[in-house]
């Protein structure tokens, strides 16, 4: 009896041996494999836990029959083709990892692994969800709030699909803050605040950099001239660099009767008029070499010529001569009326 239920059991085993090994031709084995892998196990066929890789096992195997390999409990099949896949935790910001698929579970799809779970390049974490997304300036398109982060690493609104600033607030020249807008003249808390006025610095409140005046009408910075001639719109553009210079019809210059030298304004002397000092005569230093203050009369110097056509002084001096002979004589007789 006993031999006969040893046989049976011997006999039903060997039967069933043969039977599956029959039954399970290539296409039956594929058919089984391809349900089970889904998404759930890898292609790597395995007949024991040893034919899988790192923190996997062998699935819906026995000793008669091939598997596929499975991701243990807490490793998650990340990645997997024909000839590989890897079984690995899912990880979160700032943990360790070796692939960006780790990472993507937490942080979304522009999150990377560089050792740690980080997010992508110009990509950053919005600390409401703890995802990464991609920064867009103001004004630019968004999606999200998350989209708008801004310098000081807050957010603007993604408002109708742009960034925008809070009420009362604009968006600074670089688009990457939001500014509290101050006038020339308004108390200031950093340049920004001052920058829609160009060329306006913060010093407590709102002022023109330096080289730069502040316009009549005091919303504007202006330009100050550093020459005579310099072109402006205001007399204080003339005034800050150039002594007693003056706006006129767009470009800086002095009152009729004065001329500027270097920068100042001077009174003008012709060429045979009285002068005190040599710069009453010539625009600017190196044409006192042209003309200068001899004798208390502005005179060209013998032979001189000045091609800029600024002092009257041209290649025929025999003119030049003859006025400051004339000058000259003028004053003899002058002095000799006085004596
Ligand atoms: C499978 O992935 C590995 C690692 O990424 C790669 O080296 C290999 O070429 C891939 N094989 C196929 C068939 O795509
Ligand atoms: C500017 O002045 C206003 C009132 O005039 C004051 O409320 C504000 O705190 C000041 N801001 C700064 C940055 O000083
Ligand atoms: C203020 O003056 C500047 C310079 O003259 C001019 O460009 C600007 O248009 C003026 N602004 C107003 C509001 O009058
Ligand atoms: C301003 O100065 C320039 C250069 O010297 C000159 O060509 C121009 O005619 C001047 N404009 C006026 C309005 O005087
Ligand atoms: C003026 O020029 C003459 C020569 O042209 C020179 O002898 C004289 O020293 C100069 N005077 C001054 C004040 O530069
Ligand atoms: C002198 O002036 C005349 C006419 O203005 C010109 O033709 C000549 O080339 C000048 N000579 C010199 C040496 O500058
Ligand atoms: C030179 O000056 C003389 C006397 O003023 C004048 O007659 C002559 O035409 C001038 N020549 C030139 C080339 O300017």
């Amino acid at each position: 009896m006993i031999r006969l239920v040893l046989g049976a059991v011997l006999l039903s085993s060997l039967f069933r041996i043969v039977f599956l090994q029959e039954a399970e031709s290539e296409a039956q084995i594929e058919e089984r494999l391809g349900k089970i892998t889904e998404s759930l196990v890898s292609y790597q066929r395995c007949r024991t836990d040893s034919d899988c890789r790192a923190n996997s096992f062998c699935y819906d195997n026995d000793n008669t029959r091939v598997g596929l390999c499975k991701c243990q409990a807490g490793y998650e099949l990340l990645f997997r083709n024909r000839t590989d896949y890897s079984c690995l935790k899912l990880a979160t910001w700032g943990e360790e990892c070796e692939i960006s698929a780790q990472c993507v579970d937490n942080l979304g799809g522009l999150a990377t692994c560089q050792n740690t779970c980080g997010c992508q390049e110009k990509t950053y974490r919005y600390p409401y969800d703890g995802r990464c997304y991609r920064s867009v300036l103001l004004d630019d398109f968004c999606r999200t709030d998350a989209n708008c982060i801004l310098e000081d690493g807050t957010y603007a609104f993604c408002t109708d699909g742009q960034c925008e600033c809070n009420i009362g607030l604009r968006p600074s020249a670089d688009r990457k803050r939001c500014v509290n807008v101050r006038n020339l003249g308004q108390n200031c808390s950093d340049d920004y605040q001052c920058s829609f006025i160009g060329n306006s610095v913060c010093r407590e409140i709102c002022r023109c950099a330096v080289g730069y005046v502040v316009s009549r009408n005091e919303t504007t910075c202006l330009k100050a001239a550093t020459y005579f001639f310099d072109s402006c719109e205001e007399n204080a553009q003339c005034s800050e660099f150039l002594r007693d210079g003056i706006c006129n019809n767009g470009n800086c210059t002095c009152e009729s009767g004065y001329h500027g030298f270097e920068t100042r304004c001077v009174r003008t002397a012709r060429i045979g008029q009285a002068c005190s000092a040599s710069e009453q005569c010539v625009p600017s230093t190196e044409l006192l070499s042209v003309a200068n203050c001899t004798a208390g009369v502005c005179q060209c110097a013998p032979g001189a010529t000045d091609s800029s056509g600024r002092v009257e002084c041209s290649n025929n001096t025999s003119k030049v001569r003859i006025s400051s002979f004339l000058f000259a004589l003028c004053m003899l007789v002058y002095n000799l009326f006085i004596l």
